[in-house]
C-alpha cells in the first residue's frame, strides 16, 4: 500500500513499523467526528473558492457515502493506512479522484485529530453530565424516602452520632453535582476550534476558520496555532475530572460493600445485581460495587498515563500524543458503564431500616449532645468533654447504655444535670435538633432535598 505521505521516499515501510504506527485498530472510533470535521473543511473550501462547488458537492457525497458504508459494517480500515484520517481520505480519493485529494487541502492530520478528539471529549462530557443528572435523581429520591430512617453515622469507621440514611445519600448528591459542575465547566475549554491551524503555523490559503466553527458548533476558536495543535490539557482535564467523579463512585460502592455484608447488614441488593460463587453454594457477593471500586484505578491510570506522555513533549505535534486515544476512550467507556450500572442497581437495594436504627442505639452516640447540653448550662466545652467521658466509661463499665443513666447518676459526674437530660440522651432527639444549616435533623434534610431538586432539574 502506497502511503499518501510516501513521495519522498524510496522504501516501503517496515511490517514492524505499521504494527507499530498504526492508530486505526482502537482511532477508528473517531469516523463519525472525522467525516463530521471534513464535511465542514470542504464546506469552506468551497466557500473560499480554494475548491470549486462542485468538487466540495462531490467530496460530500463521498463522505456521505463512507459514512453509510461504516455504519452497516462494509467499511474495510487498513492498518497500512495508520489511522482514521488516512483511511477516510483514501476511500474518498477512491470514490471521487481529484476531488477527494482536494480534500487536504490547508489541513493537516495534526489539527484534524485535535479537533477529531474535541469533538469526540465534547459529545462524551455531555453524554455523561445527563448520566449524572440520571444518578443524582435516583438518589434523590430514594434519600426522600428515608429523611426519618435512623442511622449511625461514622468517623474512622466507628459509630459516631446517629444520622438519618437520606443525609448520608444527600452528601454523595453533592459531591456529584460538584461533578457536574466540573464538567460543563471543562466545556468552555473543550469547545474551541482548532482546525484552521494546520500542520502548526496556519496557512497562506485564504481558510475562514469562523465559517468552521459555526458549522461545527464551536463557542470559540483557537488563537494560537501552535497551541492548537501541540496541546492535550483539554483531554487531561476530561480524564482528570473523571478520575474524581470515580472516585466518589468508588466510595458510594464501597459503602454498598460493606452495608451489605453480614456484619452490616444495613443492605441486601437484589439478586440481579449479585453474583455467586462457584464453590460456596451460600453466597451471593455485591461483584458490581466491587467492579465499579475496581474499575476506578484504571481511570486514575489513564490520566497519569496522558500526563506523562505529554510532559516532556516540545512543541509542537509529537507522534507520542497518539497514546493519548486509548486512555481517552477507556475512561470515557468505564465511566459511562459504571454511571449506567449504579443507576439500574441503585432502586434494587433494599434498606433494613431495623438494623441500622438498632446500630445507632447500641453505642454512646449521643454523647456529644450530652456535652453540649453541659455547654448551654455554662460550662466551657472541654470540660463538659471530659465529665462525659467519665459517664461513657461508667456506662461501659457497668455494661449500660446512655439513655438508660438515672438522672441521679448523671447528677453524679455534675450538678448541672437536670430532669431535662433525658431529652438529649435519645437518638430521635439529638437527630431532630441538629437544625444547624446542613444538619442531619430530617426538617433540614427535607429543605435540602427541595433545594436540590430545584438544583438538579
Ligand atoms: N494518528 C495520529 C495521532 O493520533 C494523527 C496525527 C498524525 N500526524 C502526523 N504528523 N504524524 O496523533
Amino acid at each position: 500500500m502506497k502511503k499518501p505521505w510516501a513521495g519522498r521516499f524510496r522504501e516501503a515501510t517496515a511490517m514492524s513499523v505499521e504494527r507499530f504506527t498504526e492508530s486505526i485498530s482502537f482511532d477508528w472510533r473517531l469516523w463519525k467526528y472525522d467525516i463530521m470535521g471534513s464535511i465542514a473543511h470542504a464546506k469552506m473550501l468551497a466557500r473560499r473558492k480554494i475548491i470549486s462547488s462542485k468538487e466540495a458537492a462531490d467530496i460530500i457525497r463521498g463522505l456521505e457515502e463512507i459514512h453509510s458504508e461504516i455504519i452497516e459494517d462494509r467499511f474495510r480500515f487498513d492498518p497500512a493506512l495508520e489511522d482514521i484520517h488516512m483511511n477516510i481520505e483514501n476511500a474518498l480519493i477512491k470514490k471521487t479522484g481529484n476531488a477527494g485529494g482536494k480534500l487536504h487541502t490547508a489541513r493537516s492530520r495534526n489539527d484534524q485529530v485535535a479537533l477529531d478528539l474535541r469533538l469526540f471529549i465534547r459529545d462524551e462530557t455531555k453524554g455523561i453530565t445527563g448520566l449524572v443528572k440520571k444518578l443524582q435523581r435516583i438518589l434523590l429520591n430514594t434519600a426522600r424516602k428515608h429523611t426519618k430512617t435512623v442511622m449511625p453515622g461514622y468517623t474512622h469507621l466507628q459509630r459516631a452520632q446517629p444520622v438519618v440514611l437520606g443525609h448520608h445519600i444527600l452528601a454523595y448528591v453533592e459531591m456529584l453535582q460538584r461533578d457536574r459542575e466540573r464538567f460543563d465547566d471543562s466545556l468552555k475549554r473543550i469547545d474551541v476550534l482548532p482546525l484552521g491551524a494546520c500542520a502548526l503555523a496556519g496557512t497562506t490559503l485564504p481558510i475562514d476558520r469562523k465559517f468552521l466553527a459555526k458549522q461545527l458548533g464551536f463557542r470559540k476558536i483557537s488563537e494560537n496555532s501552535m497551541d492548537a495543535v501541540s496541546d492535550r490539557d483539554f483531554a487531561i482535564e476530561f480524564l482528570a475530572v473523571s478520575a474524581i467523579i470515580m472516585m466518589h463512585l468508588s466510595r458510594m460502592a464501597e459503602e454498598l460493600v460493606l452495608w451489605s455484608s453480614e456484619e452490616f447488614s444495613f443492605i441486601e441488593i437484589s439478586d440481579s445485581f449479585t453474583t455467586g460463587s462457584s464453590i460456596m453454594p451460600q453466597k451471593k457477593n455485591p461483584d458490581v460495587a466491587e467492579l465499579l471500586r475496581g474499575k476506578t484505578g484504571r481511570t486514575y491510570g489513564n490520566l497519569v498515563a496522558l500526563l506523562t506522555v505529554m510532559k516532556g513533549l516540545p512543541l509542537t505535534y509529537n507522534r507520542d500524543m497518539q497514546e493519548d486515544k486509548i486512555p481517552i476512550f477507556d475512561t470515557a467507556d468505564t465511566l459511562k458503564v459504571s454511571l449506567e450500572v449504579l443507576i439500574d442497581m441503585y432502586p434494587n437495594i433494599n434498606i433494613n431500616k431495623q438494623r441500622m436504627k438498632m446500630t445507632s442505639a447500641d453505642g454512646y452516640s449521643t454523647a456529644t449532645e450530652i456535652a453540649d447540653y453541659l455547654v448551654l448550662k455554662g460550662l466551657p466545652f472541654r470540660e463538659a468533654h471530659e465529665v462525659v467521658g467519665k459517664i461513657v466509661g461508667y456506662c461501659i463499665d457497668n455494661g449500660i447504655k446512655l439513655e438508660e443513666l438515672p438522672t441521679e447518676k448523671f447528677r453524679k459526674f455534675s450538678p448541672l444535670f437536670g430532669n431535662d437530660v433525658s431529652s438529649v440522651t435519645s437518638i430521635e432527639s439529638s437527630i431532630s435538633r441538629k437544625k444547624s444549616l446542613g444538619g442531619t435533623a430530617p426538617d433540614e434534610v427535607a429543605r435540602q432535598i427541595q433545594r436540590l431538586r430545584k438544583v438538579i432539574r
